[in-house]
């Protein structure tokens, strides 16, 4: 008699050995809303700073240059009489600078492990909630390429720290007026100290700052600067995820901004 064929591999939450449950999940709460905003949160984003970092236009507006555009690495860059253009790269380069230096940025966010989290769960469904199986059969985690280059966020923190030096840089610049004299301030001043503050707070917050500043010690008694500085890493830290998010939006916000003011669409109000 011909052979029957033989039954589907079961793998996963499937795969022999686990509980035998029809269901793909027990959770009755509306556990696809937290994935569903986080994924139109991200795309968002995507959208709105694919479309600024190619538009090379509209980033600086004395005396405010975008997060977006700074350094501005190229040698195309605008006029930036403040010190903010610094044309490493040579007259090769023909696009828009901001594609320079956004890799930094952009690979600290990516490789982060609140992100990392994020467009797991929001985009590959992987999973797609706890205790919300994931619909693919294999799971190799990040131990495989190319999610173990996830494994590289350490390097981007160090990267993004003289980034946010010289965004703070911009922001001491902002309080100077057209003319260079100190004492100017504007709606555009604040909006770039409140997105270098929250920029600043989520790098401290970075799981990677938490390991540097007080991991792989065997007696915090005998090391209490870093274990100060461990806790108080850790307090920012137990909030990163709202660090992400709120930096990011501010940081989207500080170019519109910026955008907004260059472009004519809006006067900068001016405090002093
Ligand atoms: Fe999120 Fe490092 S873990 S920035």
């Amino acid at each position: 008699p011909p052979t029957p064929p033989a039954p589907p591999a079961r793998h996963g939450v499937l795969s022999a050995g686990r509980a035998a449950i029809a269901a793909r999940h027990l959770r009755t709460d509306r556990w696809w809303l937290q994935p569903l905003l986080t994924a139109l949160g991200l795309s968002a984003f995507v959208v709105y700073s694919t479309w600024r970092a190619f538009a090379n236009a509209y980033y600086y507006a004395e005396p405010y240059v975008s997060p977006f555009y700074s350094p501005c690495l190229g040698s195309n860059c605008v006029d930036m009489p403040l010190g903010a253009r610094w044309p490493l790269f040579g007259e090769w380069w023909g696009l828009s600078p901001a594609l320079l230096v956004l890799i930094f940025p952009l690979g600290f966010r990516l490789t982060c492990y609140y992100y990392r989290k994020a467009y797991y769960r929001g985009f590959w469904a992987s999973p797609p909630a706890c205790a919300v199986a994931e619909p693919h059969e294999k799971y190799t985690g990040e131990t495989r390429f190319p999610l173990i280059l996830q494994n590289i966020h350490r390097y981007f923190f160090y990267f993004a720290i003289p980034v946010a030096l010289i965004l703070t840089y911009d922001v001491v610049l902002a309080f100077r007026d057209e003319q260079g004299a100190w004492g100017h301030m504007g709606l555009g001043t604040l909006v770039l100290l409140v997105n270098i503050a929250l920029i600043w707070a989520y790098t401290a917050s970075c799981h990677s700052c938490r390991h540097i500043v007080g991991g792989r010690l065997r007696h915090f008694s005998k090391h209490p600067v870093r274990y100060r500085m461990w806790t108080w890493v850790g307090k920012l830290n137990s909030r990163h995820m709202l660090l992400a998010w709120l930096s990011l939006v501010s940081v989207a916000l500080a170019d519109l901004y910026v955008y907004l003011v260059a472009s004519g669409a809006f006067d900068d109000p001016r405090f002093f």
